[in-house]
């Protein structure tokens, strides 16, 4: 754990770094790039909407070419994304009715490619079911013709869906996918990229059937986690938004993609993709896609991010939208590796290739430069550079690489097998496109030993065995951390779902309902709820939680009026007349938030009172007691202690105390649980010293 004073220094250094990576956006004068320019709500109708936007760039940029404009948003929100130069974009940026002008990044997806599971046979009956729940879904794409989607027992789309579906391009829609669309702002396709909703790389589908697969019964990667493969919501329809390609997902497509979607009638929006840098609300595409989203009663489901365990490395942290983290259920797959000499190590990996016991001679990457290439040792030990193994001496081998890597590079050097070495990483434990194995670096450096030390060092791999991960659940460290970049007083990520060794669509998954919603502990996060948030998401009873803290654009819009926005900028982004003064009481720890953050100066005493309003859904009749868990150091005090409901949809307020110095620790968490003896409404509750 950080000392006081190095906790408090990383946390400047982190703030320092997010303002300088937000202030240079620097490109040279004459240097066109794709740039966003939101003007907020939308206020005329489509048409008049498109032509504002192509006058203003026409005052800015003289005619406008066929490259100019990349898209208008003119179906939910009010903006456009345009080829400009830097001072352009800052001209715009000065023009009536704009909020925010920057530049469209490319965003990365949140999880390993999985298109190796791509073909994976399955056969399968289902039940017939209907749903109303429409999933949009961002990301590569989908292949239509997986189990997972057929639409047998399906009835026609619902009557509120107002999408579309791109059939010209060789991909038929039907009743569980009744949307497909692609965005591919104006730039050349990559030969890899399909030109079509239909998914070149895997991730989408897997993705789109974790979210609303069907059931799928007896499937199973070759054998391993037989069961039930099954989305979180098998029977709800699934629309397609196409934003991510080999390039990446660029914030200008993302943008369209949040435009379309809310016209077309999705009732959640879901996508593991996060920017690699903290950005300000509204000069983000994903925090304004979301944010027009919730104005419109959708709910917007991110990926925390893949840039853990650091503190404060989060960068989907907007409190309109729901960041998961990723947990690990019980679940590991482990591979042992024989050695000539008949020793066994176990590393982690999913390997379905049978090598059938038969050995090959293994070869430190290190010794297999391609000089040629201009590589050293120093590079081809990585195994992670393309081009940096000597193709003539891995050919026919098992190549042992000194970190972990997605096996590509010795693949295509033509390698029958890779082990790895390194550090504990949870990454490991997934598919490669070849017989693969990653060790710790304890048994790693017993496996340089002998291939040093044998004149003909051989070895096999075997084929995985299912584990049982005794620690789960816990974070993987791969998981962004909190706090919010934003504001350290509203708790980020929101809670946890299972984000690995999760094997969807052509494979199989562990059935959700058998996932503990066992409390998460410190002990194996030391970064307690800023790692889990609420912990993991039981899907048991969230459909049924009692009682709820229910949020409105209002109260969001008092949230902003509590930071930096005036009421100008506000009127822009609303479309209304809302006002940073009327809302005088808009403070960041009132906002309805199900959970409590405060950071605090070290050594210093606290007194921080939060308000809160809880809706009752559970029973019409209840009352229920508050139970409060207190760290050391701090009072915890609720008032009133009881709530005694009389009709469901009541509303009755709390206020909440935190009393005290924190002494010797820099995070403190706590809980308070409403329960009335059927509901335990638990909201997480964290200190940290900043
Ligand atoms: C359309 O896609 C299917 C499924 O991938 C494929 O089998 C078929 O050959 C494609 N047809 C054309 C005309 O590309
Ligand atoms: C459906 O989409 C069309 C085209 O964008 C739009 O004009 C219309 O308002 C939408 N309908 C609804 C109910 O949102
Ligand atoms: C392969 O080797 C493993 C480990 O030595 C052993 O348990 C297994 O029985 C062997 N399989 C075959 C098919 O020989
Ligand atoms: C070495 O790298 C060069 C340049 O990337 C490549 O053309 C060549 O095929 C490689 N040679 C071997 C033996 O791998
Ligand atoms: C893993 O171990 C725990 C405790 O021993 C047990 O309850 C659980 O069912 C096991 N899970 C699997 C998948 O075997
Ligand atoms: C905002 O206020 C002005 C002046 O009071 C009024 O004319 C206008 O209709 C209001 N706009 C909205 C969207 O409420
Ligand atoms: C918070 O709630 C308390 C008790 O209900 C109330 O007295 C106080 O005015 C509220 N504070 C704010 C800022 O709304």
């Amino acid at each position: 754990m950080a000392s006081k004073s190095s906790s408090l220094s990383w946390l400047l250094l982190i703030n320092t770094l997010a303002c300088i990576l937000l202030v240079d956006h620097s490109a040279s004068q004459d240097d066109r790039k794709a740039y966003i320019v939101y003007m907020g709500n939308r206020q005329l109708d489509e048409a008049s909407t498109s032509s504002l936007h192509t006058s203003m760039l026409q005052q800015v940029i003289g005619s406008i070419g066929p490259e100019s404009l990349i898209h208008s948003y003119t179906r939910s929100f009010n903006g456009f994304a345009a080829e400009l130069t830097k001072q352009e974009a800052q001209k715009l940026a000065g023009m009536d009715g704009v909020v925010s002008v920057f530049p469209s990044e490319q965003q990365s997806l949140q999880t390993t490619r999985s298109w190796d599971f791509l073909g994976f046979p399955q056969q399968v009956p289902r039940r017939p079911i209907e749903s109303d729940i429409i999933i949009g879904v961002f990301d590569t794409g989908i292949w239509p013709e997986s189990e997972s989607f057929n639409d047998e027992g399906f009835g026609p789309p619902p009557t509120k869906w107002n999408g579309t579906c791109q059939t010209s391009t060789n991909f038929t829609c039907n009743n569980k996918i009744i949307g497909a669309k692609y965005y591919h702002q104006n730039r050349p396709f990559d030969e890899v990229d399909i030109m079509s909703p239909r998914d070149s790389d895997g991730h989408g589908t897997h993705t789109a059937s974790t979210a609303a697969g069907n059931l799928v019964n007896g499937a199973s990667l070759l054998g391993y986690g037989l069961g039930t493969a099954r989305g979180g919501v098998p029977s709800a329809r699934i629309a397609v938004y196409k934003v991510c390609w080999s390039f990446g997902c660029s914030d200008a497509d993302l943008l369209k993609a949040f435009d379309d979607a809310i016209a077309d009638g999705v009732d959640i929006i879901s996508f593991s993709i996060a920017s690699s840098f903290p950005r300000p609300y509204f000069e983000d595409s994903m925090a304004i896609g979301a944010f027009h989203a919730m104005r419109n009663g959708i709910l917007t489901s991110m990926a925390a991010g893949n840039d853990g365990p650091g503190l404060a490395t989060i960068t989907n942290f907007s409190p309109w939208s729901l960041s998961v983290a990723a947990s690990t259920i019980d679940r590991k797959f482990t591979t042992r590796v024989q050695l000539g000499n008949n020793k066994i190590y176990e590393g982690i990996s999913i390997n379905t290739f049978d090598l059938k016991n038969k050995t090959y001679p293994i070869i430190y990457g290190g010794d297999a430069p391609n000089t040629t290439g201009g590589f050293q040792g120093s590079d081809s030990r990585l195994c992670n550079i393309e081009g940096s193994l000597d193709e003539n001496l891995v050919k026919g081998k098992i190549v042992f690489c000194d970190v972990l890597n997605t096996g590509e590079v010795a693949f295509v050097a033509g390698a029958v097998g890779t082990v790895m070495q390194g550090p504990d990483d949870a990454r490991a434990s997934r598919t490669f496109p070849l017989p693969a194995s990653y060790l710790d670096l304890q048994d790693g450096s017993k496996v340089y030993s002998y291939i040093k030390s044998v004149r003909s060092p051989t070895v096999t791999i075997l084929k995985s065995e299912e584990g049982n991960d005794t620690f789960s659940p816990y974070i993987a460290s791969f998981s962004s951390r909190g706090p919010s970049p934003a504001t350290f007083n509203i708790l980020k990520p929101d809670l946890a779902a299972p984000g690995h060794n999760i094997l969807a669509a052509w494979s199989q998954i562990s059935p959700i309902t058998n996932i503990k919603a066992t409390p998460m502990s410190a002990e194996k996060n030391p970064e307690a709820e800023f790692a889990y948030g609420a912990g993991n998401l039981n899907p048991l009873k969230a459909p049924n939680p009692g009682l709820i803290y229910d949020i409105d654009a209002l109260d969001y819009i008092k949230y902003l009026c509590s930071g930096e926005y005036n009421t100008k900028l506000l009127q822009l982004v609303t479309g209304d007349n809302s006002s940073c003064s009327e809302a005088t009481n808009g403070r960041v720890f009132d906002l309805n938030y199900p959970s409590f953050a405060l950071s605090t100066p070290p050594l210093k005493f606290i007194s921080q009172v939060f308000n809160r309003t809880v809706t009752n859904v559970g029973s019409p009749t209840s009352t229920y007691k508050a139970i409060v868990t207190t760290p050391l150091g701090l009072t915890i005090k609720v008032n009133p202690t009881v709530l005694s409901f009389t009709s469901l949809g009541q509303k009755l307020s709390f206020a909440l105390t935190i009393e005290g110095t924190l002494i010797d620790k820099f995070i403190a968490s706590a809980a308070v649980v409403w329960d009335d003896g059927t509901f335990q409404v638990r909201s997480p509750l964290i200190v940290s010293v900043t």
